[in-house]
């Protein structure tokens, strides 16, 4: 009986924190859409880049969509915030051009990143489902972080002012989703 009061705990959890992702994910689809939607004018080079990690984005947003939908566990309620603000966030950053662009990826990707773990280690033994789900990206996020901090110089301007201001709004939205 503990046990299973305890896998009820994990799923409810699991549950929880795979909606945040699925909503995370399409901020991040509409991040990279806002931005290879200005990088055509302001960033041209870096547009094959942003559509591979869109096209990245979209599979990551289609598994939690299935695990959540296999749950029979409705989106978030921020599922919609965050759509608007990645799209926000992507239209400003696209604008001020590639070292904007690539800085945000890098801001973005640490804080998931490190969240992804922790969520790992949360739910290890207490939601495998979950715990298989989450795992199946995190290569590519590591991907999209390393790839994008070759391309930034930690003394940019764009880097020491977006960093911050990037890693509070991602950092915000996903405390938020957490407790909507
Ligand atoms: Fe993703
Ligand atoms: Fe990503």
């Amino acid at each position: 009986m503990k046990t299973e009061e305890a896998s009820d705990q994990g799923s409810a959890l699991g549950g929880r924190i795979l909606k945040v992702d699925h909503a995370g994910e399409q901020g991040a689809v509409n991040i990279y859409r806002a931005q290879i939607f200005m990088a055509r004018w302001t960033a041209p080079s870096l547009v094959p880049e942003l559509r591979e990690f869109k096209s990245h984005e979209e599979g990551h947003r289609a598994l939690f969509a299935a695990e959540l939908k296999r749950r029979g566990v409705r989106r978030c309620r921020s599922y919609w915030l965050c759509g608007m603000g990645g799209w926000v966030l992507g239209l400003i950053t696209g604008l001020l051009g590639r070292h904007a662009i690539s800085a945000t990826t890098v801001a973005v990707e640490r804080v998931v990143l490190g969240h992804l773990k922790a969520q790992l280690r949360e739910l290890a033994g207490k939601d495998e489902a979950a715990v298989r789900t989450i795992s199946q990206i995190v290569e590519e996020e590591q991907l999209h972080h390393d790839q994008s901090a070759s391309h930034v110089q930690a003394n940019h301007l764009w880097t020491r002012v977006l960093s911050p201001v990037v890693a509070l709004s991602t950092e915000s939205v996903i405390w938020l989703g957490m407790r909507l």
